[in-house]
């Protein structure tokens, strides 16, 4: 079955390697924001206020969701994935590079913020790249930037901003728009 995909979408006209390479830095991305999500929540007790912890851990049950939907899509197109978390991480992860451990709410917020933006930018080219050539990745790119969007309004309400009455506070932490 991961060989019929794989060849389904090499028939449509792309180039399988790189749109796994895209998939692959997508889920490191993710997983690199989940991990840090967990550090700067371990850190938060006591320090920061509430809205700032509940974002903090809406977003880490966000990355790991994201995390595993791409993880399934990498399997069904046959991408390489090693059986250690090192060696699929890379020695250096992914992500945000070098940070403190913690900071003020205004500057984990900015982070937050940062690592939206990045993944905003990755599911758009994604999306773009797979219109009409690959609907089942197309589908999963276009959940995650809409699952990235709804991340950008946590982080407007998280600083007290006015945000948008479409927005279902609901789910947050939910990932509604990943097919289950
Ligand atoms: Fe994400």
């Amino acid at each position: 079955m991961p060989r019929a995909a794989r060849e389904a979408v090499q028939r449509a006209g792309l180039d399988v390697d790189a749109l796994l390479a895209a998939l692959t830095a997508a889920a490191q991305a993710e997983l690199s924001a989940y991990y840090r999500h967990t550090v700067l929540a371990a850190h938060s007790h006591g320090l920061t206020e509430a809205p700032v912890r509940a974002l903090l851990a809406d977003l880490r049950a966000e990355a790991r969701a994201h995390f595993e939907a791409l993880v399934t899509r990498i399997a069904e197109l046959d991408g390489p994935l090693p059986p250690t978390l090192p060696a699929f991480a890379g020695p250096e992860g992914r992500g945000e590079g070098a940070a403190p451990p913690y900071g003020t709410d205004e500057e984990v917020l900015r982070e937050l913020t940062a690592v939206v933006e990045r993944a905003v930018r990755a599911y758009d080219e994604l999306r773009a790249a797979t219109e009409r050539r690959d609907p089942r990745t197309h589908a999963l790119a276009a959940a995650l930037l809409a699952g990235e969007r709804e991340h950008e309004t946590w982080i407007r309400e998280a600083r007290g901003e006015p945000v948008s009455p479409r927005y279902h506070p609901g789910f947050r932490g939910a990932s509604p728009h990943l097919a289950r």
